[in-house]
């Protein structure tokens, strides 16, 4: 088993849509064994999102996934962190198979609903950053 870490992005809290998404994550297999709603503070986001800070877009991210609260979970399953990025589906929902999170609820590439590790080893750094192990309950 493998842990993942998970943010449900402000487009999804600004259209109430956590809980149809958390059906769709459990109906894959994962189990939600942590969860909290917060509000990122600039500080945060800009450190979340670190490795992309030459990007263009880099702006734009930091200030939505500021703009309402985020919902960040830590995912248990096998193999959780490949299952996770298939169940999301693509970067840019045009391009998402149906059935995704993606495909079903995101708007555009820049607000995409969700945000999966891509590793492992990014999996427990991002974890860390939200989570002490008390609020981990497998
Ligand atoms: P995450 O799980 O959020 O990391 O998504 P990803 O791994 O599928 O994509 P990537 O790491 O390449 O990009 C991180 C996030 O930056 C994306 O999820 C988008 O929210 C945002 N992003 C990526 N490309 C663009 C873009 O061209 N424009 C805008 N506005 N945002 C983008
Ligand atoms: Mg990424």
């Amino acid at each position: 088993t493998e842990r993942t870490f998970s943010i449900l992005k402000p487009d999804a809290t600004e259209r109430n849509l956590t809980g149809a998404v958390n059906a769709v994550i459990e109906a894959a297999g994962l189990r939600i064994v942590g969860q909290r709603r917060i509000h990122m503070s600039q500080a945060q986001a800009e450190k979340f999102y670190e490795v992309h800070k030459e990007r263009p877009f880099f702006g734009e991210l930091v200030e939505f996934m500021t703009r309402s609260p985020v919902v960040v979970q830590v995912l248990e399953g096998d193999n959780a962190v490949a299952r996770y990025r298939e169940v999301m589906g693509a970067t840019n929902p045009a391009n998402a198979d149906e059935g995704t999170i993606r495909k079903l609820f995101a708007q555009s590439v820049g607000e995409n609903t969700v945000h999966g590790s891509d590793s492992a080893e990014n999996a427990a750094i991002e974890i860390a950053q939200f989570f002490t192990d008390a609020d981990i309950v497998g």
